[in-house]
């Protein structure tokens, strides 16, 4: 992030349909992008999927137990390739018009099952892919740097609370579609408010809790969702993983927020989180430039003049 605090942040940076379209190319193709759990993509053939707004990804274990990420966008018309999850896949098929590539992106098949033409072998688009403890990223650019760069806070909150990342398992993951520009999340778990204890925010799309007492660490995931007015607000809660369990063991509780929908007690969601997030529903984006002034926390301040070299460059 950078060193030079912004002192006003762009009302249409939270309204303004091309302020979306820059930070695609600018921001999510630039930055690691958290997909999910190892616990989610354990077996071969496991696969899932996280859209960051036009930025869409995909991770898959393979036969050979590799992960693979790729572009969740099917290279002949654009379709996505998954929705969700998905599990014991033994290829990856279109459903527009049933073009296949194995697990490890090499087209196997075109329109229907016809056979590939030599020299037309279009393959999925690779992402790069790295895991921390249970989390697994993925980055568009090949040349990215270690992704232990990148949550180098993040990391540290988790170890300051003498947890073990490796020792850590998925217990769920909750998302829920909420209303207002994915920024005002990350604002307002950002900001001294309704939720005052979340920590360092990180990618910068994410904020960390660790509970030093319990084990159990939480990750907040802001994403765009498909307009400028919608975004998704997600919870991953992390717990330590039971003495003698393999990954593979165990699949973390999914869940799918609905209007009204109460959290399970089992996903182990503070329900804190879910009121944050559902109360932005209504929210109106800011349109009008805003000034930072000594109330708000350096960290807001850190974040936009990050975002300001971001969509500048
Ligand atoms: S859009 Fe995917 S096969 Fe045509």
């Amino acid at each position: 992030m950078s060193d030079t605090a912004a002192t006003t942040i762009p009302g249409r940076r939270y309204s303004d349909r091309q302020t979306v379209l820059e930070e695609d190319p600018r921001l999510w193709r630039r930055t690691w992008l958290l997909v999910a759990s190892t616990d989610h993509v354990a077996h071969p053939g496991d696969v899932i999927e996280a859209r960051y707004g036009l930025a869409p990804t995909l991770v898959v274990r393979g036969a050979d137990g590799r992960l693979r990420g790729f572009e969740n966008q099917c290279p002949h018309q654009g379709a996505p390739l998954c929705l969700g999850t998905g599990e014991a896949w033994s290829e990856i098929k279109c459903n527009n018009h049933q073009w296949t590539w194995d697990l490890a992106g090499r087209l196997q098949a075109v329109d229907f099952g016809a056979p590939v033409t030599p020299g037309q072998e279009i393959p999925l688009r690779p992402l790069v892919v790295e895991t921390w403890g249970p989390l697994v990223f993925a980055h568009f650019d090949a040349g990215a740097p270690p992704v232990t760069e990148a949550i180098a806070d993040l990391a540290a909150t988790v170890e300051a609370a003498g947890i073990d990342p490796a020792g850590l398992r998925c217990r769920s993951l909750v998302q829920v579609l909420t209303g207002g520009n994915w920024k005002s999340l990350v604002d307002g778990t950002t900001a001294i408010g309704p939720i005052p204890d979340l920590g360092p925010r990180q990618l910068p799309n994410l904020a960390v809790r660790a509970d030093g007492a319990t084990g159990t660490v939480t990750i907040v995931r802001a994403r765009p969702y498909v307009s400028v007015d919608r975004a998704m607000f997600d919870v991953l809660v992390l717990e330590p993983r039971p003495a003698g369990e393999a990954p593979g063991d165990h699949r973390p509780l999914d869940v799918n927020l609905k209007k009204d929908d109460e959290v399970p007690a089992e996903a182990g969601v503070d329900p804190e989180l879910i009121a944050f997030a559902r109360a932005q529903v209504g929210a109106v984006p800011p349109s009008e430039d805003r000034v930072l002034g000594p109330g708000d926390p350096p960290e807001l301040a850190a974040l936009h003049a990050w975002l300001d070299e971001k969509l500048a460059g």
